[in-house]
C-alpha cells in the first residue's frame, strides 16, 4: 500500500525519510505530480523507471531547491541561464545543461541533463531538507496523462511507489516548458505555460524544436516521441460549431467549454472552461481525459483552443487524439 503524506511538516519528514532510504515518494508542482527519488541514488532511479513502465532512453528531469544544486550537477552554465531563472524560477521552465556528475540512470546516457526549480513551497521544503536534488517524471503510468491531483497518483501506481505527498490540485495542469540550452541555437522541445514570446524578450534567437513544427522531423527530447497522455478511449478534437452537431447520446463524452454544453443531456459532459479561459482549460485537460477512460464511454470529444497560449494545451490534445479530427470518427 502506498502511504498518502500530508501537506505538513510531519508530512515532510516523512518523504525525507523515505526518499533517504532509496524510496519513491510522489511530490506536487504547479504543473504536474512527478514521481519523486534521489537523484544521486541509480539504484532509486532505476526504480522510478519500473514503476513507470518508462522507456530507459527517456531522461528524467531534475528537480532543484537552488541554484547551487545546478551549479553542482551542470557544468559551462552559459550567462542566458541566469538571466531565465532570474524571471521564471520557481516555475514551470526547464532548462536543459551539459551535466557532470549524474548517474547515468538520469541522463539516459545524454551528456545533457533537464533541470528544473517547481513552484511548490511543499516540494522545495522537501528538497531544502534532502539537501540533494531530486529527479521526477510525471507520476503517471508511461503513456496515459499525467497526474494533476494525488489520486491520479494512486490510481496509476498504488503499491508500486512508498508514498504521495498531498499537495492538493496542480495549478497549471500541463508539464513545463523544456528548453535546450546546449546547443548553438537554444530550442523549445516540449511547450508549456512559459510561451516562446514570453522567453523571446531574453532569448530572441529561440525556436521550437524540428517536430513541433513539421511532422517529418524527429524529436531532441525523446520523450516527445512516444505516444502520450492518451486514454485507451478514443478522442478527437474539435471545434465549437462541431460540438453543436455532436449526438446527444449517452455513451459520448463532451469536453468543451460551459456556454456549448447546455444542449446535452444523455451524453456525459465536462466543463473544461468558462468563458473559454484557456488556462481553466489547460487546468482541466488531463482530469477531463482521466475522468472519462472508461469502458462505457465510445469517444471523447475535446474542444479546440486558438492562439499562443494555447501552444501546450493544443500539443497534448494532439497527441492524446493521435491529430483525430471529427471526420475520422465513424460509428
Ligand atoms: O512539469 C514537468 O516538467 C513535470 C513535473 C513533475 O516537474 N515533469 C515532467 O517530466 O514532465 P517528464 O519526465 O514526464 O518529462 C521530461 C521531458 C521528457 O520529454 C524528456 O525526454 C525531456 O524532458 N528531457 C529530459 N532530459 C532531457 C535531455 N537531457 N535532453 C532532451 N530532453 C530531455
Ligand atoms: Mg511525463
Amino acid at each position: 500500500m502506498t502511504e498518502i503524506l500530508k501537506a505538513n511538516s510531519a508530512g515532510i519528514d516523512r518523504a525525507v525519510h523515505l526518499l533517504k532510504n532509496g524510496k519513491l515518494v510522489a511530490f506536487p508542482t504547479e504543473t504536474v505530480y512527478g514521481l519523486g527519488a534521489l537523484a544521486t541514488n541509480s539504484e532509486a532511479v532505476k526504480a522510478v523507471f519500473q514503476a513507470k513502465g518508462r522507456p530507459s532512453d527517456n531522461p528524467l528531469i531534475v528537480h532543484v531547491a537552488n541554484i547551487e544544486m545546478v551549479e553542482r550537477y551542470a557544468k559551462n552554465i552559459p550567462k542566458v541561464f541566469y538571466q531565465l531563472v532570474a524571471q521564471f524560477w520557481p516555475g514551470s521552465l526547464t532548462l536543459i545543461l551539459e551535466a557532470r556528475d549524474l548517474p547515468d540512470e538520469v541522463t539516459a546516457g545524454l551528456s545533457s541533463v533537464a533541470f528544473r526549480m517547481p513552484d511548490s513551497e511543499l516540494t522545495l521544503d522537501l528538497i531544502e531538507q534532502l539537501g540533494t536534488p531530486i529527479v521526477g517524471p510525471s507520476a503517471n503510468t508511461s503513456g496515459k496523462p499525467s497526474p494533476t491531483q494525488a489520486a491520479h497518483v494512486y490510481h496509476d501506481l498504488n503499491g508500486k511507489i512508498a508514498a504521495i505527498l498531498d499537495g492538493g490540485t496542480a495549478e497549471v495542469g500541463v508539464e513545463s516548458t523544456v528548453v535546450d540550452l546546449t546547443g548553438r541555437t537554444s530550442l523549445i522541445l516540449r511547450p508549456g505555460k512559459v510561451t516562446l514570446s514570453d522567453l523571446k524578450v531574453i532569448l530572441p534567437e529561440l525556436q521550437y524544436d524540428g517536430h513541433l513544427v513539421s511532422d517529418e522531423e524527429v524529436p531532441k527530447s525523446p520523450g516527445m516521441k512516444y505516444q502520450h497522455y492518451s486514454p485507451s478511449v478514443p478522442v478527437f478534437m474539435v471545434n465549437q460549431s462541431e460540438i453543436a452537431k455532436l449526438a446527444d447520446q449517452a455513451d459520448l463524452a463532451i469536453v468543451a467549454d460551459a456556454s456549448l454544453l447546455l444542449e446535452f443531456k444523455q451524453a456525459k459532459t465536462f466543463e473544461l472552461s468558462k468563458k473559454h479561459s484557456i488556462e481553466m482549460a489547460t487546468h482541466n485537460l488531463y482530469q477531463a481525459l482521466r475522468q472519462f477512460d472508461q469502458s462505457e464511454i465510445a469517444a471523447i470529444f475535446v474542444e479546440v483552443f486558438e492562439g499562443e497560449n494555447a501552444t501546450a494545451y493544443m500539443n497534448r490534445l494532439q497527441k492524446a487524439s493521435g491529430g483525430k479530427r471529427i471526420v475520422d470518427y465513424q460509428q
